[in-house]
């Protein structure tokens, strides 16, 4: 690896230069073991501990096939995908990668009895397979974690209704929480040069995520004006939407749970955030009941900030908790479009409140290729930033994932892979001088 290292970092190595690298046999990657998948079992979701299911491991580096490539990973970050793949929730991961060992001899060498996880990557292009032509070696990239094989026509049209469509490092192997990456050459965008390697690995997952669900035809489809409901408006996924309603020309309504968290969303510009830990919102009397009063009261609230307005659009993804609070407060005509359900997927909402005022629930999932391509272009001009509060070494990557499970994170959490350390990659400093203030709106900020 350290040969590797030293050409990313030399100034004048050329493509050739990379491509006659020698691959190591193999890498340090993060990985979940198949015979663990029971360690938690009868604990509830939040007791169960990341650093204890995630391992660094010397993994062998996979063959690479045509239209793929095998990337040195400088840094990546962690996911909410990795949470779920750690706890062993809904399901383990190596039920996808069963299924998608057994669809050809290639697809085989996914089926492992370990899991290299990781949906994000920044790093350097070693090697491609036949047949890949817009990529080459010593390339800096970004991958969006979409893979899909398109023999199918019903992805033509929208990549992402594939029926063989995975997210890469979740339900594919050889993820980017790794020294190196195995990916489809078409998850590969370049690297916004402006950006260190850890804040270009922040944005892929998310802010493409963000980008479909508010911005996307596919999604809610948001124009300028609208008033948008984001809950955890500083987290992963809110923190991009944030600033992309703001870009967009609509009012972001943020809600967070502490004052800190709302000091972060004022600093990105939105004006209108409700900590609801403060305002204290009990959406469920007991487990099985709701509390209509409760939606009444935080949509009257909504409406204070807005200037008497309901909003246009929800961004949701606590899921049972919130549901059918975000059903009710949503505006005659509006939308609530959803991606995730992390308090649980069985949700409630009183149905004549959507029916009777002509409201849309829209489902979303991850972004198309050509939704992804727009979200990074968004990031490379430096319209939308890197959300990246803190760092930690691969070695650390359970940490980091135990912090995101227990929501003590802000914005993103990013891995230094084969970055030594922070701050390095930047090829256009003179744009990030531009930008270095809205770059470090979330660095070091941490949970009180
Ligand atoms: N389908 C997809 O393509 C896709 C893509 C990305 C993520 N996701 C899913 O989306 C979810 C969020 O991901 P993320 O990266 O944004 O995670 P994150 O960084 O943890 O942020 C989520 C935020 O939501 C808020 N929240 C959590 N539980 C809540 C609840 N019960 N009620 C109200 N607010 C709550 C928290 O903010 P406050 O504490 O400040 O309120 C939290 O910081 C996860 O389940 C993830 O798996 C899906």
């Amino acid at each position: 690896m350290k040969e590797i290292l030293t050409a990313i970092q030399a100034p004048d190595a050329t493509a050739a230069d990379f491509a006659a690298l020698p691959l190591p046999e193999s890498y340090r990657a993060i990985t979940v073991h198949k015979d663990e998948t029971d360690l938690f079992e009868g604990l509830a979701g939040c007791d169960k501990d990341p650093r204890k299911s995630l391992h660094l491991d010397e993994v062998a580096v996979p063959e690479l096939g045509p239209g793929e490539a095998l990337v040195a990973v400088m840094a990546s970050s962690v996911n909410y995908n990795s949470v779920w793949t750690s706890i062993f929730e809904p399901l383990p991961t190596f039920a996808f990668l069963e299924r998608y060992g057994k669809r050809n001899e290639l697809a085989k060498r996914h089926d492992l009895p370990y899991h290299v996880i990781g949906s994000d990557l920044s790093g350097v292009v070693l090697r491609t397979g036949p047949g890949v032509n817009a990529w080459k070696p010593g390339d800096e990239v970004v991958a969006h974690c979409l893979s899909v094989e398109l023999e199918s026509a019903d992805g033509h049209d929208d990549t992402m209704l594939d029926p063989e469509q995975r997210i890469w490092g979740f339900e594919t192997n050889f993820g980017g929480l790794a020294e190196l990456a195995l990916v489809k050459s078409n998850q590969l965008m370049p690297k916004p040069g402006h950006l260190t390697w850890e804040e270009a690995a922040a944005s892929g997952l998310v802010n493409s995520t963000a980008y479909r669900q508010l911005v996307s035809r596919n999604g809610a489809g948001m124009k300028v004006g609208d008033n948008v409901l984001i809950w955890g408006a500083s987290g992963g996924l809110g923190s991009y939407a944030t600033q992309l309603v703001l870009a967009g020309g609509g009012t972001p309504v943020c809600v967070v749970s502490n004052e800190q968290k709302a000091e972060i969303c004022r600093s990105m510009g939105a004006e209108a955030v409700i900590d609801r830990n403060a305002e204290g919102y009990t959406f469920w009397k007991d487990e099985h009941t709701q509390d209509p009063r409760e939606w009444k009261r935080f949509g009257k609230r909504i409406r204070e900030l807005t200037g008497g307005e309901d909003v246009d659009i929800v961004f949701e993804h606590p899921g049972r908790e919130t549901f059918g609070a975000s059903v009710y407060v949503t505006r005659k005509g509006g939308t609530v479009v959803t991606c995730a359900s992390t308090s649980g997927y069985q949700h409630q909402y009183d149905n004549r409140y959507l029916w009777m005022s002509l409201k849309r629930i829209v489902g979303s999932h991850f972004a198309n290729y050509r939704e992804a391509w727009e979200a990074n272009r968004l990031i490379a001009k430096g319209k939308i930033h890197p959300t990246l509060s803190r760092t930690y070494p691969l070695a650390e990557t359970g940490q980091a994932a135990y912090d995101v499970h227990r929501n003590l994170h802000q914005g993103k959490v990013g891995i230094l892979a084969l970055a030594p350390e922070e701050g390095l990659g930047v090829r256009d400093a003179e744009f990030r001088a531009r930008h270095v203030d809205a770059l470090n709106r979330f660095r070091g900020v941490q949970e009180d």
